[in-house]
C-alpha cells in the first residue's frame, strides 16, 4: 500500500491526499487567483515532486508544515512559482502583432516624435517571448524609437521566469517555426552554444518587474497598449472581470488592450471596452450628438 509519506528517494511520486490538495489549491487560489479544478492532484504532484525531492522531503506532511511556517516563506513562494502555467512563445497569436503594427502603431508614433509619452505593458510576460515580440514589432515600424519616450513594463508574478525573461537568451529552436525576417528582428546574429540572444536594442526598451495582479497595483498608466494574454484564463469569471475592470482603469483614452484568444471580456464591460479585432478591445468612440446650431 503507498503511503502518503512514500519514500521520494525510491522514485515514487509523493501521494497527495485530498485534503491536502484543497489546502495547496486554496493558498494557490488565494496569493494567484488560479483555481485548480478538483481532479488536478496528479497536476500539483507533478509539479512539486521536484521541490520535494530538492529538499530531501518525503511527503506532502512535511512540505505543507514548512511552507505554512514563517520559516518556509521562501519555499512557499517557490511553490507558487511551481504551480504557475507559464507557456508562450515569440509571436504567439500573431493576428495581435499585425494589428498592432498597422493598426496601432501609426498614430503612437506620431504621438512619440510630436514629444507624448508612449507606453507598452505586457503584464504577465512569462519567460520574455511576449515583450521581446512587442519590441521587435515596435522597432521594426520606429527603429529610432530609443531617441523617444517609449518603454514597455514586463511583468510577472514568477520570478524565475523574470530572472529569464531578463537574461534574454533562449535555446536556438525557440525560433525555429519564425521567419528569417523574425528571427533577425528578435535575435543577434552571433549563436552561441545552440543559444540566441535577443538583439541589446530591444532589450534596452523593456524593464522588467514582479508584479502580482492579486495585490496592490503598483501602476498607474495610463497605457497605451496593454497585452494581458492566456493568464487570466486560469481563474474564475469573477476574478478575470475585476482583473478587465482594473486594467481598463489604467489604460489610456485611446489605448488598445490584447487578451487571449481564448479569453472574454464579459457583458458587464461592454460599455467601456468594444471588440476592434479578435481579443483586442478599446474604449467606444463617445459618441457626441451633433446640437443644433440657433441662427
Ligand atoms: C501562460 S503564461 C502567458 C504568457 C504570455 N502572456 C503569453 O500569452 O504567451 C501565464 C503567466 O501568467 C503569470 N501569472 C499567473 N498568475 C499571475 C498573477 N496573479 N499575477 C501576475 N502574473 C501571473 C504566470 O506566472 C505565467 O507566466
Amino acid at each position: 500500500m503507498t503511503h502518503p509519506t512514500a519514500d521520494l528517494s525510491a522514485g515514487m511520486a509523493p501521494e497527495l491526499t485530498m485534503e491536502q490538495f484543497r489546502h495547496i489549491a486554496a493558498m494557490l487560489r488565494d496569493r494567484t487567483g488560479i483555481v485548480l479544478a478538483d481532479g488536478a492532484q496528479k497536476f500539483v504532484v507533478a509539479r512539486l515532486a521536484k521541490r520535494l525531492r530538492r529538499l530531501g522531503h518525503r511527503g506532502f506532511d512535511v512540505y505543507l508544515s514548512l511552507v505554512t511556517s514563517p520559516a518556509g516563506a521562501g519555499e512557499f513562494d517557490l511553490m507558487i512559482d511551481a504551480l504557475t502555467t507559464n507557456t508562450t512563445r515569440f509571436f504567439r497569436e500573431p493576428g495581435h502583432f499585425d494589428f498592432l503594427a498597422s493598426r496601432v502603431l501609426p498614430r503612437l508614433i506620431r504621438k512619440a516624435r510630436e514629444g507624448g509619452r508612449v507606453r507598452f505593458w505586457s503584464a504577465a510576460c512569462s519567460s520574455g517571448e511576449e515583450p521581446y515580440s512587442l519590441a521587435a514589432t515596435i522597432l521594426e515600424a520606429f527603429p529610432d524609437a530609443a531617441l523617444y519616450d517609449v518603454r514597455i513594463l514586463a511583468t510577472d508574478i514568477n520570478r524565475e521566469m523574470l530572472c529569464r525573461a531578463e537574461a534574454g537568451l533562449y535555446d536556438i529552436q525557440a525560433g525555429r517555426d519564425l521567419t528569417p525576417a523574425l528571427r533577425a528582428a528578435l535575435f543577434d546574429p552571433s549563436e552561441d552554444e545552440g543559444q540566441a540572444a535577443i538583439r541589446p536594442e530591444l532589450r534596452a526598451l523593456i524593464t522588467f518587474r514582479y508584479m502580482n495582479f492579486m495585490e496592490p497595483w503598483p501602476v498607474t498608466g495610463p497605457f497605451d497598449v496593454i497585452f494581458c494574454r492566456n493568464a487570466a484564463i486560469y481563474m474564475d469569471t469573477a476574478t478575470q472581470q475585476k482583473l478587465w475592470a482594473d486594467f481598463e482603469r489604467v489604460l489610456d483614452a485611446e489605448g488598445t488592450l490584447f487578451i487571449g484568444h481564448s479569453e472574454r471580456i464579459g457583458s458587464s464591460l461592454s460599455h467601456r471596452l468594444e471588440l476592434v479585432a479578435p481579443t483586442a478591445y478599446r474604449r467606444p468612440m463617445t459618441r457626441i450628438a451633433p446640437t443644433s446650431l440657433a441662427v
